[in-house]
């Protein structure tokens, strides 16, 4: 179980000594405002589990953009929605997010919310699961107070996902994804009631366009373990949403975390983890996933490029094939899909000729350039490429060493 946490002592202990200094000052400008100033949502909730959050999402009961305007030092530093009552400032290497508490209707499922100003209370019930519909005051008397009009401290500590209200998923059904991301990084449950109408209104998915959706995704790539989220969904029926024949299974156990050491110490990139996630699907089902998501050109590429090469494994892995043919074979791929194709290659030959394609050969180059050929007396025309390519080839062949050694094969080649 969860202890409770002070919210002010959570403050000071897990925000850095400037950004509290930054809040305690937005905090009394807004009270020279006559305003109220509140941390909402993601940070909240992080705060009162003891944790590090520096997205950071305020509050005003007043006028939001106004408020954010004092507090950015530059005017450059701003960004604002006066639609949406929305300002976001850049402060330091951090992006500070300033709203007007707002009221959200939604016209019809899927649609995006219309806006109108607010209390904080009505703020927080539009919010989509009651973890992340608590407020802390950052104004006068208020600093440090916790607003909980929906338990979420209480689902925090019985670790516990649960919706506001029974209409939540079919005015953002976007939500069932979030759902299932928070409950798999905190390794909460979201709760049966939640999870009942979570189930009944898959359905409204369809109504969400293909942008949020993958925004979504996008958000589970970002995950410390985004493949607990996928087989989750994959178990209620969710991934099938995105294609039919898509299916998270003890695989992605295996391969996700491969994806994770081949990018040590960077994260793996979503184009890494989607060719994974993917890889099972035929080239048709991976054109219907990618047209349907309008999935990023690099994403859809490196999609594509690991379904080339998985039929290229019987060529990589022909017994005393020599390592320029190892290269053209390759050297059109995307470096994700070569990767990709690492972890999924189920023989250790084509493992082996994929690993020294992508730690060597990828990067062998002739001592020669075209500039030294043109020295040489070479003429410029399609034959240059020719004589540079095979220049390439004996180099990746380990048949040129030196800089003379390369000088003989043009001349030998030129004279031809
Ligand atoms: N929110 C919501 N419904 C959504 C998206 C967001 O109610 N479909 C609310 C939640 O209160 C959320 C806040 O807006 O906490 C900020 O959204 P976001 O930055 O996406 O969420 P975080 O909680 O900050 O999530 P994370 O920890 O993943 O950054």
């Amino acid at each position: 179980m969860a202890k409770v946490i002070n919210p002010a002592d959570s403050i000071e202990k897990n925000l850095p000594a400037e950004l509290v200094a930054f809040l305690q000052l937005a905090g009394k400008r807004a009270a020279a405002r006559q305003e109220k100033l509140y941390l909402v949502g993601g940070v909240v909730r992080d705060l009162l589990l003891g944790k590090t959050n520096l997205d950071i999402d305020l509050a005003v009961e007043g006028n939001a953009i106004a408020l954010a305007k004092e507090m950015a030092d530059k005017q450059d530093n701003i960004t604002v929605h006066k639609n949406f009552y929305t300002a976001k400032i850049r402060w330091h290497d951090l992006y500070i997010d300033f709203a007007a508490t707002r009221r959200e209707t939604y016209a019809n499922p899927g649609a995006l919310p219309t806006v109108s100003p607010s209390s904080l209370i009505e703020d927080l019930i539009r919010r989509d699961f009651t973890i992340n519909a608590m407020a802390i005051g950052l104004t006068g008397q208020d600093y440090g107070l916790l607003y909980d009009p929906y338990n979420g401290q209480e689902d925090l500590i019985n670790r516990g996902i649960r919706i506001l209200h029974d209409k939540s998923f079919i005015d953002d059904s976007t939500r069932i994804w979030r759902g299932l991301r928070y409950e798999q990084r905190l390794g909460f449950q979201i709760e049966p009631h939640t999870l009942e109408l979570l189930k009944r209104d898959i359905p409204m998915l369809d109504t969400v366009s293909a942008d949020r959706i993958y925004y979504e995704i996008e958000c589970i790539l970002k995950e410390e373990l985004p493949e607990k989220v996928f087989k989750r969904a994959h178990a209620l029926g969710i991934l099938k949403k995105l294609h039919p024949d898509l299916k998270a299974d003890s695989r992605l156990d295996d391969r996700f975390p491969q994806a994770r050491e081949v990018s040590f110490p960077h994260r793996p990139s979503p184009a890494l983890y989607m060719a994974l996630l993917t890889y099972d699907l035929n080239i048709t089902e991976k054109e219907e996933l990618n047209s349907y998501l309008r999935l990023p050109k690099l994403i859809a590429q490196t999609m594509r490029d690991s379904d080339s090469i998985k039929s290229r494994f019987k060529y990589i892995a022909t017994t005393g094939i020599k390592r320029s043919e190892i290269y053209h074979l390759l050297y059109d791929y995307s470096l994700q899909a070569i990767m990709a194709s690492i972890i999924v290659a189920e023989t250790e030959e084509v493992r082996q000729n994929l690993r020294l394609y992508l730690d060597k050969l990828r990067s062998i180059k002739p001592l020669l350039t075209g500039k030294d050929l043109l020295k040489m007396g070479v003429t410029q025309g399609p034959h240059m490429r020719e004589i540079l390519n095979s220049l390439l080839d004996a180099k990746l062949d380990d048949r040129v060493k030196t800089r003379e050694d390369e000088e003989r094969i043009v001349k030998n080649k030129y004279s031809k």
